[in-house]
This record gives C-alpha cells, structure tokens and sequence, in this order.
C-alpha cells in the first residue's frame, strides 16, 4: 500500500454523480472546525440505511454546491446540513463558500427537500446563527424543509440535544417519503483494515497532519495541514505563586515566511500523554507498534482514511486521536459487541439508547463524572473493543488555539503564547490533565536542546484600530490579558517612533496581586512610560469580589467619552462565560446612562458598534 493523500482531488466535485452512481438518495453536508459537524454527520448518513436512504457525508469545500439545484432529479432525495458556527457568528473555513453562495446567489430550490442541524454555543452572542441563516434561506430560495431545524448547544449536553433531535428527525423523514423502518440498527464499519508486518519505515506517517515526512521536511508556506516545527526559546513561568501555572512560551519563527498581526491566533497540534496511551495498549493487550491502514470502504467518500495511513497504533493515538474528552454516545453504543459482563453491557446499552434513564445515566456517569475512553476502559473491565474499531470511532484531535501574546512590530521573529495549564482532579479521583498545555509545559528548552513544536498562524478580526490616534479600552482579565500585550507593545513602539497615541486603557483582573497578576512588571513599565492606563481588579485580596466588570461600573465616564464621543474601539479577551457578557451588559447600561438612550436604541448603539468592529471580542470558554 502506499501512502495516500487524505482527500481525493478537487475535480471530484460533484456529488450528485456520486450519490447516482452509488444508488444513493440522502447526503449530509457538514460545516465542521473541530470535526463534531462532521461526526454528526456521518452518523446520520450511516442511519440513513435503516430507513432505506442510503446516505453520503460531503464536505461543501469540495462538492460543486450548485448542484443543489438538481437534486430532486434523484427519487426520494435529501439534503441534511450539520452546520457549527464560530466566532462571531461565522460558519467554519469549509462552509465559507457555500454560504457566501447562499447569501449573494438566488438560485431556484424548489424541489430541494432539506433538514438543518446546528452547532453552536449558547455562551457566545451569536447563538447558531449560521444553522438558522442557512435553514430560512433555502426555504426563501423555494426547498422544502421536511423537518424542523435541531440545534446542538456544546456550552451543555450536544449530544443530547442531537440524538433527541435525531429521534423526531427520522419518523419525520419517513412520514415525508413514505418509507417505513427497515427496524435494522445497522452497525457497519466505515474503514477496512490492513495490518502491515513488514514495511519500510519511510513510507510510515509519524505524526505529519497531512504531507508525509513534512515535519521532517520542512517547507513553506505553512498552514493547517502543513505546520512549522517551530523551536521553543522561552517556556517560563508567570505566577509568582500559588498552586496553578501560566506558561509564557516564545516559538522562534524566524525563517518560516510565517507573519503575524497583533490579534491574530498560534494554533498548536499537541500529543496525548505517553502514559494514557500506553494504557490503551495495556488494556486491551495490544502492541501499539502494529503499523495499520485504515481504508474507507466507501469508494465514494472523499475521506480514504480517518487520519494519516499507513502509521502504528502508537502514533494514531498519540497524534491523530481525541482520547481525552468524554466519548459521545455512539461509541458507547459500538462498545457493547465488546462486552462480556451483562452488567457492563446493560450499561453501555442503556447509556447509548435515548430513554429518559439512559440520558440520566449518560450524563451522570459519562460527563458529570468526566470518564474519557481510558476511564471507561478501566471501569468495564469485560469491554475490550478491537483497537482499530476504537480508532474509527474515536474523533481526531484537535490543535489548540492561542491568542498571540507579542506584536510583529517588535517580535518579528518570534511569536508569544500565555497559556494556563489545565490540571484537575475528576470526581472518580483522577488526575486529568490538559492535552496542549501539559505537553507545552514540557517543552522546556535546555543548553544544548531546543524542544519543537508543530504551530500555523491563523488570521482573526481582532485588529488595532488602524489610526493610532484612536483611543482604545482593553479588558482583559486572566490570560484574557494575551492578546493586549501585543497590542500596548504596538501603541508603546508608535509613541516611542513619535506618532500621535490615543489612550491606551486596559482592565486586567485576576486573583491575587501577589500570584497571579502576569506581566506586572512590563504593565507598570508602559504605565510609567505613559503609554498605558491601567485598572487592575484583584478578586481574592479581600473579602468581597473585585472584578474588572466592578472597575467598569465606576468609570462609565471615561467609558462613554472613548466610545461614546471619540469614536474609540473597546475589546474584551478571555472567558467567553461569564465576563464577556457581563462587559456587555455594562457597556449597554452605559450608552443608556452616558448616552442619553433607550435600552433598545443602546443594544442597537452597541450592535453598530460591533458592525464597525469598534467592539470586538476574542472570547473562549
Ligand atoms: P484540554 O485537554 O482541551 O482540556 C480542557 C477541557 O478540560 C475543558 O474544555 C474542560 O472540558 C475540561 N476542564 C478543564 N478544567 C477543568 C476543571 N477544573 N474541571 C473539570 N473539567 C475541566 N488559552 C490560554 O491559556 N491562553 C490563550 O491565549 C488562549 N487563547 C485562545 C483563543 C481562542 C480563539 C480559543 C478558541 C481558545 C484559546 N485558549 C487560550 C484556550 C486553549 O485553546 C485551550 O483550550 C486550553 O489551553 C486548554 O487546552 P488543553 O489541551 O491543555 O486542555
Ligand atoms: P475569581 O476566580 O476569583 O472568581 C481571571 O480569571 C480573573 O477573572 C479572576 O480574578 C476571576 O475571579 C475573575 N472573574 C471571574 N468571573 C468573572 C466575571 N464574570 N467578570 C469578570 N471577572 C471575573
């Protein structure tokens, strides 16, 4: 076998070819970024077989989506769309185009029958606003929707939300086409395997995204699929402290052609813990060092393999597969052939069915209690799945994105992250530990050693006003700090090149002056030096709370004079939960009071605002 790319070539653009060539009625579109659309829909296409609509999962990227104008010539034809949103309300990199087309085009869709699925999360403003675009717009432009619009929320239980959906979705389906059940719960493998016992170790991926030896063999431009190795030259510790960590780390980027902005993101491909994948080994009595193809056994499907292929199980489960979060339902369902114990087998069953109980449970003993695939593996001791089943199941892993914590203007060759490390105890008792951020605290470069890191710059919107005269207001507590410290570098160099500098505010918060407060000294220095004005919220040095949103309340003056009269732009970085909604709340009270208006004109006021990108966010939970 040789190495194979991961997706066929782009000419293959038609899936209505595909789906007649292949006596298929029923493809599922998927707007995916972190692969859960993606998932989803490849379960429901698989499902489709129940209930006689052989199903298709196509990526919009790489389908010719004009065509969604013919495809009622096929008998009995649907189109499902599993659609995530992101930022601030935008659809993923690979749903970009099709959206666009929906927006700018006016094709005629009548005849289309369709369904749309959601992924979103409630904690941002922008709930699934992309699903309930998507979802009106075709039936504007003439399809027929044929059952109503799911939507995931990932800030709860998105699994929940999709099989509950999924569960009306279907009789929905059949009522509309006149199908009955086949009753059939199909559970067919999607990938076919081939087990290597003697190959040559150049043609074996070794963790490489996309390109084989391209870590090795290093050539730009770098990307998503093609990432810099890029040294680590200072890992060093921000709290002063206390028992958590921030990392300050600086990735030396000089030679990779990579440029940055101030705002813009790192994203970092990390490795599972070595110890948590030899366990895998362990428990289900395998040697990780079998190299293995996984091959789709849909000839049609763009995707011939789950991740790169050949590679060994160790690899696979080092860096292509997510072992960490909390398995969704269908992998449970697909333990149960595994089982020997009757009892662990009824608890699988019941965990995976979509009864009132089996939710219960699946929520209590799978999230509430944290157990990832390994944690499940130890507590049902009779399950022992087929290890590459398991790796057909298990989702991809995923890079982990950093706010920039350093500006291109002073770090051209370098890029800064400020990262928190994820360490905590479950409710079962054990330690689990963040995948990114407990393998980059190990990076730790030495004399004679400099540690690598697989990094790609990804471009955001969060961007300094381009006039430097233009004062600003940062609110940035925790490492919610990281991308204005790109930002002051920035405004700090133009004042000291002579340029006109607006105010330059900043609300940083964070638990006690004495541990947590990152950056001090530097903040103090610009803040000497005159380039920043700073307010600093210290939430455990006193009895009652201190946040930064208290520190806004009292400066509603100053507020409304940078926003309100001076054309300013306010930013919030940092915990999408809580903070971030409630400097929004604030900052609408103080139009309000500031600015003289109804709470409807003040929202509509803020919501121009945002238009503008004079409000703007880099938020995460
Ligand atoms: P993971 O292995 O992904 O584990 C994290 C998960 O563990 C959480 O989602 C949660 O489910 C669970 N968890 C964590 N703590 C607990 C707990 N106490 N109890 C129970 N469960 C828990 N992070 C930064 O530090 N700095 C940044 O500048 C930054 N910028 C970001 C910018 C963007 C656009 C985005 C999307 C995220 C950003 N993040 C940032 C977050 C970052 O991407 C990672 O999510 C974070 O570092 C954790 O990654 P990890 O792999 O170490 O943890
Ligand atoms: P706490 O952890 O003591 O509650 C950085 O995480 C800082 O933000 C911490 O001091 C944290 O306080 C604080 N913080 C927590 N919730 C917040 C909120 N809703 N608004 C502003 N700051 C908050």
């Amino acid at each position: 076998i040789q190495p194979t790319a991961m997706t066929a070539p782009a000419s293959d653009q038609s899936f209505i070819q595909k789906l007649k060539t292949s006596g298929r009625s029923l493809v599922v579109f998927y707007g995916s970024q972190t692969g859960t659309a993606e998932e989803f829909a490849g379960r429901l296409a698989k499902e489709g077989a129940r209930y006689r609509l052989k199903g298709m999962v196509a990526d919009p990227e790489e389908c010719d989506m004009e065509e969604l104008t013919s495809l009622k010539d096929i008998p009995n034809s649907l189109a499902v769309f599993c659609m995530a949103t992101y930022g601030e309300g935008d659809p993923t990199d690979n749903a970009m185009e099709f959206y666009e087309w929906l927006q700018n085009g006016d094709p005629d869709l009548s005849g289309l029958n369709y369904a749309v699925f959601g992924l979103g999360n409630k904690t941002y403003e922008h709930y699934n606003e992309v699903a309930k675009y998507i979802d009106k717009r075709l039936e504007d432009l003439g399809a027929t929707r044929v059952y109503e619009m799911g939507l995931g929320d990932d800030d709860a239980n998105i699994e929940d939300d999709f099989i509950t959906w999924k569960d009306q979705f279907w009789p929905a389906v059949c009522e509309f086409f006149g199908i009955e059940s086949t009753g059939e719960d199909v559970s067919v493998r999607q990938y076919r395997l081939t087990e290597h016992d003697s190959i040559s170790s150049d043609k074996i991926y070794t963790g490489e995204v996309a390109r084989l030896h391209s870590l090795a063999n290093q050539r730009p431009p770098y990307d998503a699929k093609n990432p810099f190795l890029a040294p680590v030259k200072v890992n060093k510790e921000l709290h002063k402290a206390g028992d958590r960590s921030c990392m300050h780390i600086e990735f030396d980027i000089e030679g990779s052609k990579m440029r940055y902005d101030s705002g813009d993101h790192v994203a970092v491909y990390p490795m599972n813990d070595e110890a948590l994948v030899n366990r895998i080994g362990e428990l289900l009595n395998i040697d990780l060092d079998t190299v293995i193809t996984l091959t789709n056994t849909d000839e049609e499907s763009t995707k011939k393999h789950p991740f790169p292929c050949p590679c060994s199980y160790r690899t696979a489960l080092r860096h292509y597969l997510d072992i960490t979060s909390n398995p969704r339902t269908h992998i449970l369902k697909e333990l149960i052939e595994y089982t020997k114990d009757p009892q662990e087998q009824e608890k699988l069953k019941l965990m995976s069915s979509t009864s009132p109980e089996g939710k219960s449970l699946y929520n209590q003993w799978i999230i509430k209690d944290n157990r990832n695939i390994v944690h499940i593996l130890e507590d049902l001791p009779s399950c022992k799945p087929a290890l590459d089943h398991l790796c057909e199941l298990l989702p991809r892993l995923q890079a982990r994105y950093y706010s920039i914590s350093s500006s291109p203007k002073v770090y051209p060759n370098s890029v800064h992250v400020t990262a928190v490390l994820v360490d905590y105890t479950t409710p079962t008792g054990r330690h689990n530990k963040g995948v990114a951020t407990s393998w980059l605290k190990k990076k730790q470069p030495k004399e004679d050693f400099t540690p690598t890191t697989p990094i790609y710059i990804r471009r955001s919107q969060f961007r300094l006003p381009t006039r430097t005269q233009t004062p600003i207001i940062m609110i940035g507590p925790g490492t919610g700090l990281a991308p204005f410290r790109g930002f002051i570098q920035e405004r700090h160099l133009s004042r000291k090149e002579g340029k006109p500098v607006g105010d330059t505010i900043l609300y940083f918060g964070c638990r006690k002056k004495s541990e947590d407060f990152i950056y001090q000294e530097e903040l103090e220095q610009y803040a000497n030096e005159g380039t920043l004005k700073m307010y600093v919220a210290f939430s455990r040095d006193q009895a009652e709370k201190v946040y930064v949103t208290h520190l806004l309340q009292k400066n509603k003056d100053e507020i409304w004079n940078i926003i309100g009269e001076n054309n300013g732009h306010l930013y919030v970085c940092g915990d999408a939960k809580n903070m971030a909604r409630d400097v929004h709340d604030i900052v609408v009270k103080v139009v309000m009071e500031k600015g003289n208006m109804s709470e409807s004109e003040a929202m509509a006021y803020v919501k121009k605002m945002e238009n503008q990108k004079r409000y703007s966010s880099d938020v995460w939970s």
